[in-house]
Order: C-alpha cells, then sequence, then structure tokens
C-alpha cells in the first residue's frame, strides 16, 4: 500500500493535496482509521496529537496498534510538557483551540500501555525558534510470537 494521510480540518486536508497531489489526503480522524487490521508499514503522527484530550489518547494509540503491520514503526512528534494551552491569538490572528501537553515519559508510556515498544525517544530543549520542548518517539508493534 502506498503512503496516504488523514486529518480531521478539510483546509488541511487541501493544503496537504496541494504539496503533493500524487498522494491520497482524507478527512478523518486518528481515533477510527479507515484501514484494516496489521496493514500499515508505519505511521507518522507528527504533531497531531496535543489538542486530543488526554484521556482520548489510548483511544488513538490503541487505533495505532490495530493498524499497524506486526514489526511496523510508529514516528510520533510533538511538543511535551505538563500544560493546557487554549490560545487566544496566534499567526496574527485570533484563534481558538486547545492544546493538551504531557512529559515525554507519560508519552511514552501510553504508547507502551497500546502494546507498542519504543525504541528510541529524543527530546528537544527550547532554544532559539523553539519556544516549548519538542519530543520525537519511535515505537515498534511487536511480531506475532
Ligand atoms: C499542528 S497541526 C499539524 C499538521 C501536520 N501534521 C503538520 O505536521 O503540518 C495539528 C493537526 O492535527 C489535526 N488533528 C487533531 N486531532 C485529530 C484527529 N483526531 N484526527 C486527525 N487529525 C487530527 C488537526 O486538524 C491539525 O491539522
Amino acid at each position: 500500500m502506498s503512503a496516504f494521510g488523514v486529518d480531521l480540518s478539510p483546509k488541511m486536508i487541501g493544503l496537504a493535496r496541494h504539496a503533493y497531489p500524487h498522494l491520497r489526503f482524507t478527512e478523518g480522524s486518528m481515533t477510527s482509521l479507515e484501514t484494516g487490521d496489521d496493514e500499515l508499514g508505519g505511521i507518522l503522527a507528527w504533531y497531531s496529537t496535543h489538542h486530543t484530550p488526554p484521556q482520548w489518547l489510548p483511544a488513538v494509540f490503541a487505533e495505532f496498534h490495530r493498524t499497524l503491520a506486526p514489526g511496523g514503526y510508529l514516528l510520533w512528534g510533538d511538543y511535551v510538557g505538563d500544560e493546557h494551552l487554549h490560545p487566544t491569538q496566534g499567526y496574527g490572528r485570533p484563534v481558538s483551540y486547545e492544546s493538551y501537553l504531557l512529559p515525554l515519559d507519560r508519552m511514552a508510556g501510553l504508547l507502551e500501555q497500546a502494546g507498542l515498544v519504543v525504541t528510541a525517544r529524543l527530546e528537544q530543549e527550547p532554544g532559539g525558534r523553539l519556544r516549548r520542548p519538542h519530543a520525537c518517539l519511535l515505537a515498534r508493534k511487536p511480531e506475532r510470537p
């Protein structure tokens, strides 16, 4: 299967289609992917989970575990911290959205609870253009015994 992308936002889907016209992008949620069990060789979840309330993260990661093929990898990247943000200004205009920043250990624990094995982690401290800590986790769905 070739690469495809999913986002809740039709505008983000439009931008993605414009940037990568040869790939397939569909509106949808990470909590219910239109993909069968064990089908995906890899998942990139890039700055896309911080809008999800923490109590819903197990459902997202369970969906990643369900759809990944055994031996497949998840690469997750996002802001980390211990804050609930509700910005009212951004990108030079009024905005309204929620961001839930969680400690990296908690994110890694949630991936492990979903049945994934964290094999690498990178945490980048704020500095320069980075106003908040960022992190990446690489996690693998184990092969069947
Ligand atoms: C900060 S943007 C990052 C977009 C893109 N991944 C990138 O790296 O440029 C966060 C995106 O996550 C999407 N998102 C939030 N919750 C989602 C969900 N449950 N399923 C799919 N997309 C979601 C939002 O619509 C938004 O486009």
